[in-house]
């Protein structure tokens, strides 16, 4: 309807000089007029020039007096002829009408504030604030002071009005063509498509939002760390089993028994299938020595070692279960150097907190070759770290049941100006080495760490919550940034 109107009247006259008027004229919505002349004007059927108008429009308060008279009106009205206490005249009003009633009738002179009396002093009052509001709230204009006054009084506020001038543009035309935005066949085969009209490409449009996937930080991060180590000519393990046997995880890596990581408390063991179906017997009976009798120059752990304990099946607590297959497969062989790494996750029954999470990931990495010392492992984590950005190292004598020395790896902060610990890391121990089959003179240093501790630090995220679980914001993993290890 409102399109009908505009392109109808400009056929015979020249301008719509006012939309506001145009539509008021029409009684049609002012929104609906300037819709459709925005429209029209995108297709060149009009052109069109802004028209802004300072207005005024009531407050909430104003629009009460409307209703309800001014509250000096209403104060006067209170007032019988013969007079009123004025306490009286207060239980009579609300608050705020008998305050400002009082002050504006009083100034007006309508009402005389004695001692003992209110009294009237004129017969008739004319209530002139509503009628101004009346008139404004209908469009019509007021004289200047009253405008003031009753702005004054926060009765009105100013509001800009926005319209339009409109005269007919390029592509006037009383009625809109249909324009098409597909060629179909049946155009062709009809001859249609001679006259058909096109709609014009609109160069400045924005396109819908590309959506692709978007890769979780902890996933960008991995995909660099996996960089580093193919850089350094590591080979990745197959880390995918969550499920892991009792003697991977813990026996082959001569972690005794009664080990308190090996409680129900730090471990999740599984109910079904809760025990393993296949070791390697022969290797099985090794570990089984080397725990109980020792060998290779040591003394074991002289205990009762349960062919039971080692068959339970858990969820892998850390990769160096992976590692260890690893090592083992790696032993049935005639000797080869290797570099290995590993990403992925591991369980722990952990206490949840902003830090901590049952699941974690870690990377691992390990050389295993002949006659290596403490020093290749400081050289080849001094190496690991700087690809990460983090030079300046310290380490730290630690205990690991599978490695001898151990050490925990710091790195100095930038940013936090201080040393936080950043991995953990050692020599496998020949108790863990020599059972596997691996030659008396080969050595193998490893180091592990998380790859949330990274991560959190590189994307700024101090709750582990954020980074990992159901309280994460998928926006968030939207708009991250691409993940650049070795700048901070
Ligand atoms: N497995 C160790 C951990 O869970 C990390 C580590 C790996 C330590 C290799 C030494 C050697 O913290």
């Amino acid at each position: 309807m409102a399109e009908e109107a505009i392109l109808g009247y400009l056929q015979h006259n020249e301008e719509i000089k006012d939309s506001g008027e145009f539509a008021a004229e029409r009684n049609i919505d002012h929104n609906e007029i300037v819709n459709v002349i925005k429209s029209l004007h995108g297709f060149r059927y009009v052109d069109a020039e802004d028209i802004k108008r300072e207005t005024w429009v009531l407050t909430d308060e104003g629009k009460t007096y409307t209703a309800t008279g001014s509250p000096e009106f209403q104060l006067f009205n209170a007032i019988p002829p013969e007079g009123i206490p004025k306490d009286e005249l207060q239980k009579k009003l609300d608050p705020s009408v008998f305050k400002i009633g009082c002050a504006q009738a009083a100034k007006n002179k309508w009402v005389e504030m004695g001692k003992q009396l209110v009294t009237r002093k004129v017969q008739n009052v004319d209530d002139k604030v509503k009628g101004l509001l009346l008139q404004i709230q209908q469009g019509q204009g007021i004289g200047s002071d009253d405008i003031k006054a009753l702005k004054a009084r926060k009765l009105i506020v100013p509001q800009t009005w926005k319209g339009y001038s409109v005269r007919k543009g390029p592509n006037y035309a009383p009625k809109r063509k249909q324009v098409v935005t597909d060629l179909t066949r049946e155009n062709f085969q009809s001859g249609e498509w001679k006259e058909l009209e096109f709609k014009e490409y609109n160069y400045s449009a924005k396109g819908a939002p590309l959506e692709g996937g978007h890769l979780h930080p902890l996933l960008k991060v991995r995909a660099q760390l996996k960089q580093i180590f193919l850089c350094m000519g590591f080979e990745e393990m197959p880390t995918n089993n969550f499920v892991e046997s009792s003697f991977w995880n813990f026996d082959a890596l001569f972690q005794p028994q009664q080990h308190p990581a090996r409680d129900s408390h730090d471990t999740f063991f599984l109910d079904a299938p809760s025990t393993t179906k296949r070791l390697p017997e022969d290797y099985v009976e090794r570990v089984k020595q080397i725990h109980e009798t020792g060998g290779y120059e040591s003394r074991g752990y002289v205990y009762d070692w349960k062919r039971e304990e080692a068959n339970k099946n858990l969820l892998r607590t850390h990769t160096t279960a992976v590692s260890s297959r690893m090592l083992y497969q790696l032993a049935q062989k005639p000797f080869a150097p290797k570099k290995y790494f590993s990403i992925d996750r591991v369980f722990r029954n952990e206490a949840v907190d902003r830090t901590h999470l049952a699941e974690f990931h870690q990377i691992e990495g390990l050389v295993c070759d002949r006659g290596l010392t403490l020093c290749d492992l400081i050289g080849v984590l001094h190496d690991f770290f700087s690809h990460l950005g983090m030079t300046k190292l310290k380490f730290k004598p630690a205990y690991n049941p599978y490695t001898e020395p151990s050490m925990e790896i710091f790195s100095y902060h930038e940013g936090f100006k201080k040393w936080v610990e950043v991995g953990n890391s050692g020599m496998f121990r020949p108790e863990m080495l020599r059972p596997m089959g691996l030659p008396e003179d080969v050595q193998v240093i490893a180091w592990g760490l998380s790859l949330e501790r990274p991560t959190m630090i590189l994307y700024g995220i101090d709750n582990i919550r954020d980074l990992f679980g159901p309280k994460v914001d998928l926006g968030l993993i939207k708009k991250n940034s691409i993940c650049r290890l070795g700048i901070n």
